[in-house]
């Protein structure tokens, strides 16, 4: 930045009575002023004097560029004269500097040529110090103490007539107006400050007095002495700046100057002066010092959010994507897109939850289609890459009594499982009183023909048998027309995967195992014919396959439904099992036959139980059923077959919720 013509000269010669003259000017800053300078002294574009660039042992001085009449005649008085400066010293060190300057009036500026730096501060030299024939007046700054010229320390101020041995010096500071408390000050603090220079002709009184720049000039003088200068200046001599530098790098600056002959120094214009220039590490401004700390937190702030919302998000829409899957392409859903579906998988959308874990309500934001997704917890195991082709297989399924599989989607310990949305929900739900109404007869036995439609078209009707294994009530669906549709094929082959070959692990539902299934853990269509037979009963009575003694039956724990209705069979009195909620609205034949049919299915002989083709002609047709062989069903229950078998041990798990009696697992030491 250049400051504009800062040099104000008011210079002006003002003749008045006898030899009495008036000479002033006032710098504040030096751009344009035509100083005499010498040795290592620059004015600088901003109007800074420099004394001494970055070397050391330098010298350099500054001068007023013409003599000034000091007095009025060869052997008059020296007038009055007042001087005041601002300057600063900066050295490389903060806690020490060299050597010094000081503000000089000297015959001429070649009269300094033989000086020499440091300690002589470019004054005098070692031959001519103290001898009176130098006319030299000066003003010293000194930073070092040099024991040759009795410094008193190494920041002090001093009055030196032809000798660098002052005639008074003091340690750099000011008095407090007022209190006339002392201040400390350092010359070498890099901070500017101002020095007023005054001698009265009239009783050779020298004051020196000194402030921090912009404090006003102090009443007390820092250094006082009566001289009769008028022994030492000549008539004509030249005023300046001189300085020197020692054996490190020090830069004397001089920011502003005003002189006046016969009067007061004429004030500086600080706001004027030029800028000193930055030493150090740049000042922080005192709104950066605020501001910086608070954006820099603010910014560490808004990265950690943001990493912690990306990893967030990354967790949450985590998943498993293997390249197996690839082929599955078509049939696999983003995490992301069902945990929107779902609202974040939120109880208010949850549907109910099973043996296999959760299933929610979503609705798919591209294609605004209502799905249930059932949410499996699943650690991967061996098993899961062919379980994922079989439910992409199964998910090729089309029958209108089927619960369309969408896709799926895997993550670390979780399958889900995308089906169509049935908006009447599950039978169970009607049969056990959570739904208001009753489902009429006419409707149940719609449902079970939907069922049994189903059924024959996984196990014959497509390109390969597919055994439901997990038929019951609570995964028969209701559509919107009411159809009955079947859900949740094959889930039950996800837990006999990966188990130990000599372990039969069975996975079903308590009431609708067929006995050979329990017995050797193999599945086949007729045990899913078992487990109809026990829906047809299920849903003809409306009761459970397996109950907890409720009133009409056996106190037994564990009463079985078709041990029940197989009593009431034999007794004559089958009509009176078929649940009586149904009332008059009921066509009772009908009713009886499903039940027979029931039972039949039922049958602990899987070699005696109907295919689904021949149950779906007995269901469609007047065709008298077989007759039940009595003599095989005598050892019916299926628990006493159980108990039969010796098995080590076995679980019943209720599940939670739906009330129903869910997965057993028979854990066999079949060896
Ligand atoms: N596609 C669907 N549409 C509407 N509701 C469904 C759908 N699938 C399941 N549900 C509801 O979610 C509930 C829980 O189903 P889930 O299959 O997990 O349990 P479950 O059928 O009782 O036992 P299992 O785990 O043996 O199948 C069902 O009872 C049903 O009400
Ligand atoms: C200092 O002054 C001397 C003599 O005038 C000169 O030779 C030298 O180059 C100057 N050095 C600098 C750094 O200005
Ligand atoms: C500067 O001063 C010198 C000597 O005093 C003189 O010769 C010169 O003309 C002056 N220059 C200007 C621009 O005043
Ligand atoms: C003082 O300087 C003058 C002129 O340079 C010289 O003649 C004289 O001898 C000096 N006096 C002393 C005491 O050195
Ligand atoms: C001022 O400096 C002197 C020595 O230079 C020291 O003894 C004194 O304690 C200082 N005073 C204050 C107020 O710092
Ligand atoms: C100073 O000295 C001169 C002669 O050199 C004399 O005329 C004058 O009165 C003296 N002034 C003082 C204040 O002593
Ligand atoms: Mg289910």
């Amino acid at each position: 930045m250049k400051l504009t013509v800062l040099f104000v000269v008011l210079f002006s010669f003002h003749l008045a009575a006898g030899d009495d003259v008036q000479v002033q000017f006032a710098f504040p800053g030096f751009a344009g002023a035509n100083l005499t300078v010498d040795g290592n002294a620059t004015v600088t574009p901003d109007g800074l004097v420099v004394l001494n660039s970055r070397k050391t042992n330098l010298k350099g001085h500054a001068f007023y560029p013409t003599p000034l009449r000091f007095r009025g005649s060869p052997g008059g008085q020296v007038h009055s004269f007042a001087s005041s400066f601002v300057f600063a010293i900066v050295s490389d060190y903060t806690d020490f500097s060299a050597h010094g300057m000081a503000l000089v009036v000297c015959p001429t500026p070649e009269s300094l040529s033989s000086a020499l730096p440091a300690g002589y501060l470019a004054l005098l030299n070692v031959q001519n110090n103290g001898n009176a024939s130098n006319h030299l007046f000066a003003v010293e700054l000194d930073t070092t103490q040099n024991t040759d010229f009795k410094d008193i320390n190494s920041n002090h101020v001093g009055i030196d007539v032809n000798d660098l041995h002052s005639l008074q010096s003091h340690p750099t500071g000011y008095y407090l107006d007022g209190s006339g408390d002392f201040r400390n000050l350092t010359l070498f603090s890099r901070e500017a400050m101002q020095v007023w220079v005054s001698y009265d002709g009239g009783t050779g009184q020298i004051d020196v007095t000194l402030a921090p720049l912009g404090v006003a000039k102090p009443a007390r003088p820092l250094v006082s002495d009566t001289y009769n200068l008028s022994s030492v200046i000549t008539e004509q001599a030249y005023i300046g700046f001189s300085s020197s530098t020692g054996g490190i790098n020090t830069r004397h600056y001089v920011l502003g100057w005003s002189f006046a002959m016969n009067g007061p120094a004429p004030a500086i214009d600080i706001a004027k002066l030029p800028k000193l220039p930055r030493f150090g590490p740049k000042p922080r401004s005192k709104v950066l010092e605020i501001v910086l700390p608070i954006a820099t937190a603010a910014v560490v702030l808004a990265v950690c959010t943001v990493v912690a919302l990306l990893l967030l998000r990354h967790l949450r829409y985590a998943q498993l994507l293997e390249d197996w899957e690839i082929e599955f392409g078509p049939h696999r859903f983003s995490y992301k897109e069902l945990y929107h579906a779902t609202k974040g998988f939120k109880s208010k959308h949850l549907l109910g939850a099973g043996g296999f874990g959760k299933v929610y309500k979503g609705v798919l934001s591209r294609s605004k289609l209502e799905v249930a997704i059932k949410k499996i917890s699943h650690e991967s195991r061996q098993g899961t890459r062919e379980f994922i082709a079989e439910v992409v297989s199964i998910g090729r399924l089309r029958n209108p009594n089927l619960v369309q599989l969408l896709g799926y989607c895997r993550r670390k310990g979780e399958l889900l499982l995308v089906y169509e949305y049935m908006p009447n929900g599950s039978l169970d739900k009607y049969l056990y009183g959570e739904c208001e109404g009753v489902l009429d007869w006419a409707k149940r036995f719609h449902a079970i023909k939907g069922v049994a439609s189903g059924l024959l078209y996984i196990h014959e009707r497509w390109e390969k048998v597919v055994i439901h294994r997990d038929i019951k009530a609570s995964n028969v669906l209701l559509d919107g027309e009411m159809n009955g549709r079947l859900g949740d094929f094959g889930l039950a082959r996800l837990y006999d995967h990966g188990t130990d070959p000599h372990t039969t692990h069975v996975v079903g539902t308590m009431g609708y195992l067929a006995p050979e299934l329990v017995r050797t853990g193999k599945a086949s269509t007729l045990t899913d014919v078992f487990a109809f037979g026990a829906f047809l009963l299920e849903i003809t009575c409306g009761r459970r396959p397996v109950s907890n003694g409720s009133p009409g039956m056996d106190t037994d724990s564990h009463e079985m439904l078709v041990d029940w209705v197989l009593d009431h069979f034999r007794r004559g009195c089958l009509a009176e099992t078929v649940d009586a909620r149904l009332g008059g609205d009921c066509d009772v034949d009908e009713a009886c036959r499903v039940l027979k049919l029931g039972l039949l299915c039922s049958h602990p002989f899987a070699s005696t139980r109907p295919s689904m083709r021949q149950v779906m002609h007995y269901l469609d047709s007047d065709t008298p059923l077989p007759d039940l062989s009595l003599a095989d069903m005598t050892s019916f229950s299926t628990m006493a077959l159980l108990q039969n078998q010796g098995f080590d041990s076995y679980a019943i798990s209720y599940p939670s919720s739906m009330g129903s009696i869910g997965t057993v697992s028979y854990i066999s030491g079949g060896r």
